[in-house]
């Protein structure tokens, strides 16, 4: 009998593994709370059922192991819910991470503490509650800082804190994020900042997704700390990808993530590489769906498939099997009402251009860029070299033309 695996949302994000385990043979179930949800559409079964509801992800997955399916594994892709995977996994008694290293992954401060113990090179950070703690920590770790809340995701409440910065209102604006009320302060790192992605297998790492994170635009944000894509390959050289790559290594061990995927923020400091966090899951967006497949011709989710299946992953897939530089980069027009876009049509001959989305209609609000789930859009574009990619990004910037009005709503209070 096939082998089923149960996929755990259905939405843009999982549509790439969805259809990387069919290629596999696997049969596909999935789980979302939108009725809508376009993975579906690649499952062989499915349920309007919630990502964060334990119960009915277990009763779908029991209704469908009585219509014949032989439930083998259960992940997700791009979604934050380590937890939910592990505990899903530990009911059916599927291949997982422990629940105790996708708690650490969920917890900026628990996990930070446990990277300390295990001598992994970290910022220094605190946990405060107050206003007042805020301050005290500034005075002990001086600045920058920068403050985010303990527990969230996606740049929600990530502030950058220097001289000139209002402490306390940035504290008020971080803390809502913070769903323990908790925020963290910790050193701001100075250097390059990667993304990585690891294949942990019987205790050994293969970091397949490495690329460099684009913070060109960072003062258009600030004091908000926001990326604006990256780039693959990256620049680092050999003998520092190495120290990242087993630094990324020792730190999915120090979590406990012995066999599965873990994703790596790291910063290359004058000291040598730092982490500042790690989470256990696969990237969303672009990075192992397109950059690294675009760039290498390699898919290592399917590598994540085989592990959340409890079988070797073949990792000599994992090589690249040639070498193209490739970006991805985000639309933040001014928020307000969105009038028009022009000139998609025009870009979107080019060849280079491999993808091109936007998220909003004329008429939409748009609104201010304070969180990941507020990009307008995306683009990635190929080339042969880093230079050539980045004028291609130019371009790109150049010739869509998306045009907002302002409409004196306060959305930032809204978001
Ligand atoms: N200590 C630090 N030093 C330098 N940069 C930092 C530090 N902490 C956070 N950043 C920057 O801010 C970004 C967002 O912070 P963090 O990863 O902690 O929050 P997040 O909500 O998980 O956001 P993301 O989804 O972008 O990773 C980081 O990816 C990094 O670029
Ligand atoms: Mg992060």
């Amino acid at each position: 009998m096939d082998r089923t695996l149960l996929v755990l949302g259905a939405g843009s994000d999982q549509v790439f593994l969805m259809k990387t385990a069919r290629s596999m043979g696997l049969r596909v179930i999935a789980v979302d709370m939108n009725p809508r949800a376009r993975g579906f559409a690649f499952a062989d079964e499915y349920a309007p059922v919630s990502t964060g509801d334990f119960d009915g992800i277990v009763s779908f997955a029991e209704h469908c192991a009585l219509r014949g399916h032989r439930i083998s594994g259960v992940m997700t892709m791009g979604s934050d819910i380590p937890e939910m995977v592990a505990s899903v996994a530990a009911r059916f008694g599927l291949p997982g991470i422990a629940l105790e290293s996708a708690s650490l992954a969920k917890d900026k401060y628990a996990m930070k503490a446990r990277f300390l113990e295990k001598e992994i090179p970290v910022p220094q950070f605190r946990k405060i509650f107050t206003p007042e703690e805020l301050r005290l920590t500034v005075r002990e770790l001086g600045l920058p800082l920068v403050l985010k809340p303990v527990d969230s995701s996606g740049s929600r409440g990530v502030f950058l804190l220097e001289r000139h910065s209002d402490i306390e209102p940035l504290f008020e604006k971080s803390k809502p994020y913070s769903r323990s009320g908790a925020l963290l302060a910790e050193e701001y790192l100075k250097g390059l900042q990667i993304s990585t992605e690891t294949i942990m297998s019987r205790s050994k790492g293969v970091t397949p997704g490495f690329a460099d994170r684009n913070y060109d635009d960072l003062g258009r944000f600030l004091p908000q700390i926001m990326e604006n894509g990256g780039w693959v390959p990256s620049s680092l050289n050999e003998r520092e990808r190495e120290e990242v790559e087993a630094l990324v290594e020792r730190a999915s061990l120090a979590l406990g993530i012995t066999d599965g995927v873990t994703k790596g923020d790291v910063v290359m400091t004058a000291e040598g590489p730092k982490i500042i966090e790690m989470a256990a899951r696969l990237s969303g967006g672009d990075f192992c769906e397109s950059l690294v497949p675009l760039s290498a011709g390699v898919n290592y989710v399917k590598a994540a498939v085989s592990i959340a299946l409890g079988e070797e992953p073949d990792l000599s897939g994992l090589r690249p099997k040639f070498s193209k530089a490739v970006v991805n980069r985000y639309f933040f027009p001014p928020p307000g009402r969105l009038i028009s876009i022009e000139g998609a049509e025009e870009i979107r001959r080019h060849d280079w251009l491999k993808k091109l989305e936007f998220w909003y209609s004329p008429g939409d609000l748009i609104p201010p860029a304070l969180s990941h789930a507020h990009r307008f859009g995306v683009f990635v574009a190929v080339a042969d070299t880093r230079e050539e990619a980045d004028e291609r990004a130019r371009l790109v910037y150049e010739t869509v033309r998306i045009r907002t009005e302002p409409t004196g709503t306060d959305y930032a209070k809204a978001s």
